[in-house]
């Protein structure tokens, strides 16, 4: 309960102040992707990297210059921000693997568009969008990363 509590004041914090310098992903850190196979223009809608240990390499520390402040160290969150080790927690215990496949893949769409477009409602900025300012490679990089991590319970 003192979890919830906490995590709805920081949203209410948040919300109230509207974080000036967390409004923006500015300060973005720019990620070198540089050893992974690039991907050109289209976007995807399924993590390319899945599994690469390279990409989990670059994932682990484009995530701690650029997600870790809210989503905290080694995605454990503090209860600012959702802990993103969750993100497939669905998926795992499906029972056939082209069930979890396709879960997986639903969750890969939805974490692509969640960075590209922030998390934005009634104008209040819990999220800033990094569509800018990160690269589709290092989106998928940060995405193979949380997936090492992933499980349904914490
Ligand atoms: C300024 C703080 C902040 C930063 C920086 C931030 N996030 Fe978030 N993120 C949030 C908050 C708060 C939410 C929950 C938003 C809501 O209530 O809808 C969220 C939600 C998400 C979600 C959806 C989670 C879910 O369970 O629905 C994903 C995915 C996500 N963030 C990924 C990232 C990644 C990857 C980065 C780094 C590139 C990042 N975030 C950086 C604050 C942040």
């Amino acid at each position: 309960m003192k979890q919830i509590r906490n995590a709805l004041f920081a949203c209410s914090l948040l919300a109230a102040v509207g974080l000036p310098s967390f409004a923006t992903a500015e300060d973005a850190v720019a990620v070198n992707t540089k050893t992974l196979t690039q991907l050109g223009a289209e976007w995807r809608d399924e993590n390319p990297y899945s599994g690469q240990t390279e990409a989990i390499r670059i994932g682990e520390d484009a995530f701690a210059e650029n997600c870790a402040r809210c989503h905290g160290l080694q995605a454990k969150s503090g209860g600012v921000a959702p802990d993103l080790r969750l993100l497939d927690r669905d998926c795992i215990d499906l029972p056939s693997a082209s069930q979890k496949q396709a879960c997986f893949k639903e969750t890969d769409k939805y974490f692509l568009f969640s960075i590209r477009y922030g998390k934005v409602r009634n104008g209040n900025v819990y999220m800033p969008p990094f569509g800018e300012y990160l690269s589709q490679e290092a989106m998928w990089a940060i995405k193979a990363y949380l997936a090492s991590l992933r499980t349904n319970q914490i």
